[in-house]
Parts: structure tokens; sequence; C-alpha cells
């Protein structure tokens, strides 16, 4: 940099009203107006405008500012002045306007494009407000999702990507050759966390994990992430308690540190503020009776599909916390309820406004013999599991957990209408480019 240069990001320029700096990034738009010009440049952490008058630049500076397409690196050194009008309050008086490199004819226009075309230039796309808003908002989802377990004293574990077994069914696994034996993609760390919770009390494992979901929805990612607390003696009142009070935090810290973000989206809030602690319980049974008031219902032991979760999750005003479904729609590590063995001790928590499913979780089966007999009855290979039964025979205890997924998660706080544009670069049913 050159002396008495002083780099700004423009999120920051608001401080610096009155000073001379110098603001690094890309030309966003751009128009003329007799003898001004006015051009937008965003650095990542915002837009600002610039204006510049004729007889304040040099003469070839003031025509590069008429000609530079769109995209295209520029530098601009100015004076922050305020501007009650401007987004950020703020405007950046030019004084010399810098272009690092000239873009091409950049293909992403002010015209509507297809989302196919948008998502083949997910690379560049990601330039654009939108997208920026949602992955700021993503990053702000992420940091109180550590500060929430952080704070109140979980280790975070990290668990295997590679793995030997499956944990969520056997359909949607991605197998890959490990060394010439067959190994899995995992769909959760949970097993491992299960393992890390008898090691280190309350932990939680968040990475990404892999579902070969065969089917196009927009709810569906066949890459996503997942943030998966386990804690010891936990039950499921424990684990449902956890859900709410860490959804609630999650959904506080977005609404406070990211107002600008929500408001590029023209996201409602209303909803998103009455997220607090307690959220609506129902038994299975009792969500089947509401859907069958609604013509929704399915045949009593099976679980829920979208039409059904976006109808009970429209019945509230908050999510809503539906537990004990059949065991039989569910997964083989969860616990059998002691008062109605046909049914499990687990619970999905389904978001307002139609976003479906976002937390799945359950206490475990924590009896080697019955958790045994699931393995079998679910036809896993016991010897891939061998590890998982030791942690029910060397001090076993109640224990429980859930996993919230990220990119749902993101979606409804940012009124998304499909996860693609909530992960920076998707991976769905045939879609793996860029
Ligand atoms: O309900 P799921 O399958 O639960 C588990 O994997 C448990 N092992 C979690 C646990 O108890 N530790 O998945 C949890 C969450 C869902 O509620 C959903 O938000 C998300 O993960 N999810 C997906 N998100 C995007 N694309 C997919 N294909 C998803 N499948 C699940
Ligand atoms: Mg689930």
């Amino acid at each position: 940099m050159k002396e008495n240069e002083v780099q700004r990001y423009v999120e920051d320029l608001p401080r610096h009203v009155g000073e001379d700096v110098t603001v690094k990034g890309w030309l966003y738009n751009r128009r003329s107006s007799g003898k001004v010009r006015f051009v937008q440049l965003r650095d990542g952490t915002g837009l600002v405008q610039g204006v510049a008058s004729k007889k304040d630049v040099p003469a070839e500076d003031f025509e590069r500012m008429d000609r530079v397409p769109q995209e295209s690196s520029v530098i601009a050194r100015g004076t922050v002045r305020e501007d009650r009008r401007a987004p950020g309050g703020v405007e950046l008086g030019i004084r010399s306007f810098e272009v690092v490199q000239e873009a091409e004819d950049y293909p992403i226009t002010k015209k509507d494009h297809g989302i196919g075309f948008l998502m083949d230039h997910r690379h560049l796309w990601l330039r654009s407000r939108k997208p920026w808003a949602i992955l700021r908002i993503r990053h702000e989802v992420i940091r109180a999702i550590r500060r929430f377990f952080d704070e109140r004293g979980f280790i975070c574990l990290d668990t295997p990507v590679f793995t030997p077994a499956a944990c969520e069914g056997t359909s949607t696994l991605f197998q890959v050759d490990y060394f010439g034996e067959p190994a899995y993609l995992t769909q959760s760390g949970q097993l491992y966390a299960e393992a890390g919770a008898m090691a280190l009390g309350k932990v939680y494992c968040f990475g990404p994990t892999f579902r070969a979901e065969k089917s196009k929805t927009r709810r569906h990612l066949t890459e996503f992430w997942m943030v998966e607390p386990e804690v010891a003696y936990a039950d499921l009142d424990d684990v449902m308690d956890l859900a709410e009070s860490f959804l609630s935090a999650v959904v506080a810290q977005v609404l406070r540190e990211r107002k600008e973000e929500l408001e590029v989206l023209e996201r409602d809030t209303t909803v998103l503020s009455r997220v607090k602690p307690p959220f609506p319980r129902l038994r299975y049974d009792e969500a089947l009776a509401l859907l069958e008031k609604k013509g929704l219902a399915v045949p009593w032991g099976e679980d829920f599909g979208a039409p059904q979760e976006t109808a009970l999750g429209e019945a509230f005003d908050r999510p809503v916390m539906v537990h004990r479904y059949p065991a039989r729609a569910k997964a083989f590590y969860m616990k059998e309820d002691p008062e109605n063995p046909d049914r499990s001790l687990c619970v999905d928590v389904l978001a307002p406004e139609g976003y479906g499913e976002l937390i799945g979780g359950s206490e475990r089966e924590d009896d080697a013999e019955a958790l045994d007999r699931r393995i079998d009855a679910f036809g896993l290979p016991r010897e891939a599991f061998g590890w998982y039964l030791d942690l029910r025979r060397y001090g076993s205890v109640p224990h429980g957990g859930f996993g919230l997924g990220l990119e749902r998660t993101v979606a409804w706080l940012t009124g998304t209408g499909h996860i693609r544009e909530t992960i920076p670069f998707p991976r769905m049913l045939h879609k793996i480019y860029p």
C-alpha cells in the first residue's frame, strides 16, 4: 500500500466519516449524470456508492468510470461523507479510481436469469446481493451454534467422514472404495458422538454429512452440514429442552447481528421474533389427529412427509416438537418408550412457515441386548457395530442428543424457498458442478 493510505472495509466506513480512505473491491454498478459519475463498489463486506465530479478526479480516472465493465476489480480513494439516504449512511467522495483488472463481459446482469444458469455460474453468482446476504447469515448461524454449546461446556468432538456402516438407513449411503474394502461417507456423526459423550460428558460434532438422496426436493441436499450435540445422562425431555433453548438462541443471535442482511432479503422477521421457549410439544398420535382434521393423515405407523410437516409447522406460531413416533418409522438406535414399546423416545422439531424438519433427535437405546436386537431387526451388519455395542457394556447410561441441519435452518431464517441457495456450492441429485 502507498504511504499514508488507509484501507477501510465498506462495513466499517460509517465509523470513519470525514476521513480519507482507500476501498479495494469490485465494480457492482455504475451510472453517469452530466459531470458526475456514480459507482457502486462492493468489497465483500458491503456496498457503498462512490461519487466523482469531473473537477475532483484525474481525467483518465473519470473516463474509466464511464467505461469499466461490471465486476472489474478496482481501487477507489476518497473521502467518507455522511449521506443519510445511502444504505450504510455514508458515501465515498472519489478522488482517484484505479482498475486492477478490467473484467470481460460479466455473464450475470440485471436481467432475470433462470435458476439453472445461475447455478452453473454459482462461482460468480455468489457475488450478488442475495447470495451475499444468505451466506453471511449462514456464517452467523454457525457462530451462534458454536457459541451456544461452547458457553455451556460442551466439547467439540470431530467425527470421521469415512465410516464402516450406516447410521441413518442403508438406502442413502454413498459407497467409496477404501483400500479394496467398501466404506461409506458419513450420514451422521451421532454414533461417534455417543462414544464422545461417554468420554467427555457432553459433546457436539459439526461437519459435513452425506446422503444419496435420489429425489429432487427443495429440502434435500446430498451433502449438508449438521451439528449434533450428545449428552450423557440426558433423557428425551432433556433433549427437547436443549433443542428448544438452542434453536431460540440461534434465532435471537441472527436477529440481533444480521439486521442488514435480513433486510436485503426482505425477510419478515415477526415470525422469527416469536421463537422463544416453550415450543408446543405434541405426541405423534396427537399430530396425526391434527392432520386428520386437515385431510392429511397418513396410516398410523408411517413417518410424516413434506406435506404433513408443512401443515404441522403452519399450525403453530413457533417451531413445534413432535415426539414419540412409531418405532418402525425411525432409526435403529432410538430407545423404545417403556410405556408404549411400539413408540420411540424421539423428537422432530418442525419449522413454522412450511420449512419442514429442522431437528431430529432422541434418547438412545442404552441396553446392550435391546440394541443388539434392533441391529438385527434392521438387517445391519453386526461386525460394524461391535464398538458401538461396547458403549452399552462398559458403564452404559441413559443418553441422548439431536442433529440440526444447518442448511434447512438457514433456508428458514432467510426465507429462502430452496435449500440449494443456503450452501455455497450445493450438491444435489445429478449436480456436482461447479
Ligand atoms: O433426522 P436426521 O436424519 O437425524 C440424524 O441424522 C440423527 N443422527 C441426528 C442425531 O440425533 N444426532 O437428520 C437431522 C437433520 C434433519 O432434521 C434435517 O434438518 C437435516 O438433518 N437433514 C438434511 N438437510 C439437508 N439435506 C438432507 N438430505 C438432509 N437430511 C437430513
Ligand atoms: Mg429426521
